[in-house]
């Protein structure tokens, strides 16, 4: 999924204009920096293109988090529901603000399962928190539904699917807040920052204020600010923004590439039969920025990566099963708790109980998935060869397994 595939002049002009006023802060020093506004002009680009109110600039997908719960008022007392496949940073910012992530079964779509999140919320529950993996929606009309019976918030992690959308509206932008990702390995990428967008103005005061030291923000003096509430710095810097920029306003040209390449891939790998693919819930809102598909078994899955390995066709192939940052079951330092600083003993048994519980109704769809990452600047018969060697490989391991069987 990464724009840093397609850089080019657009983003070494917008950089150039930051360095030519040399303001690289993106608050303050109003007469030096000559009009040049960079996070404010990508905040606004933001907001307009994705239809909310609102949108903060920060440091990284990470803060965002963290900002955006923060900006909720979660915290000490709290849970957060998520899923057990996401990235490390989800359940890290749950943990920064002092909340207890709740991890719960992913089914098919690869992101949480409606009826395990029903069962998983006790009246410590504060927000359920869908992460949009794989460039893909979680099932955001059922997860609404249950924040209305419950009154809970609902915090979309967009992170891996900007530009994607769920029957017409953007993923981040329909519960009370979402977060983006602009790491380097995103679709938009601008080496690193992230954003929260959000339709409450509440959120969005807070998000401007505490990923800046509580500065309010009100005045041109940012030394006579006050400051209605502790903060942190996860700034974005004026140069961040501007390489942002000059990828965001290409969103739309990479969405394009990506469904096309995608429709292709999809095309000859649906020609083996026994491979299914991900149930994705509004399909003309996959933003296509990967392929995710499902074998039969664990063990046909893992001789397909084997031999992909052995073959060198494995590249921009991802199972997720065996990956350290975005499943549970590799998860050792939060399923020990091993933090450098102290947590309270209740705290951190809390979260103990959580982390350890039993995932296998996960297990059973992450051990058989398997996710292609979908290039950007792949040529028509580059795409062909990466398909048909995955194909001829399949069916090799599956022609195997029939004579051993
Ligand atoms: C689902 C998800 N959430 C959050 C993040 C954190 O973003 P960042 O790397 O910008 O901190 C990532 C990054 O990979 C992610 O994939």
């Amino acid at each position: 999924m990464p724009g840093f595939e397609l850089f080019g002049a657009d983003e070494r002009k917008q950089v150039n204009d930051v360095l030519e006023t040399g303001i690289l802060m993106r608050y303050g020093f109003d007469g030096p920096r000559k009009g040049i506004w960079k996070a404010k002009e990508l905040e606004a680009a933001i907001s307009k293109q994705f239809n909310c109110r609102y949108t903060q600039l920060v440091s990284s997908g990470t803060t965002a988090l963290t900002t955006a719960m923060s900006a909720l008022g979660i915290g000490y007392g709290h849970e957060v529901i998520m899923p057990t496949f996401t990235f490390v940073a989800s359940f890290e910012a749950v943990i920064s603000v002092g909340a207890v992530p709740v991890l719960v079964d992913v089914d098919d779509t690869l992101t949480l399962n409606p009826e395990a999140v029903r069962k998983a919320i006790t009246p410590k529950t504060k927000c359920i928190m869908p992460v949009h993996m794989c460039g893909a929606m979680a099932d955001l009309d059922a997860l609404q539904q249950i924040c209305k019976d419950h009154n809970l918030l609902l915090l979309e992690d967009a992170c891996q699917s900007i530009g994607a959308t769920y029957k017409g509206k953007y993923l981040g932008t329909i519960g009370d807040a979402g977060t983006y990702s602009f790491d380097f390995v995103k679709t938009v990428t601008c080496a690193e920052g992230g954003a929260i967008v959000t339709n409450r103005e509440d959120v969005y005061i807070g998000s401007d204020g505490f990923s800046d030291h509580g500065h309010d923000h009100k005045g041109v003096d940012r030394g006579a600010d006050l400051h209605p509430f502790l903060g942190f710095n996860f700034r974005i810097s004026e140069l961040h923004a501007a390489v942002g920029l000059a990828q965001f306003n290409r969103l739309n040209d990479f969405l394009a590439t990506q469904k096309a390449n995608h429709t292709q891939l999809k095309a000859i790998l649906a020609q083996v039969p026994e491979i299914s693919f991900r149930r994705i819930l509004d399909t003309e809102g996959d933003s296509c920025t990967f392929l995710s598909w499902f074998l039969p078994t664990e063990q046909i899955t893992q001789e397909v990566v084997a031999e992909l390995k052995a073959q060198n066709s494995w590249g921009g192939n991802f199972y997720w099963y065996e990956h350290n940052w975005h499943y549970i079951r590799k998860w050792e330092h939060l399923k020990k708790g091993l933090t450098l600083n102290s947590l309270h003993p209740e705290y951190k048994a809390a979260i103990l109980q959580q982390v350890n519980k039993d995932f296998s109704a996960s297990d059973a769809f992450m051990s058989r998935g398997i996710s292609t990452q979908i290039g950007l600047t792949w040529t028509a018969e580059q795409l062909k060869e990466k398909g048909d060697k995955m194909a001829a490989v399949i069916k090799k391991v599956l022609a195997k397994q029939q004579i051993s069987a």
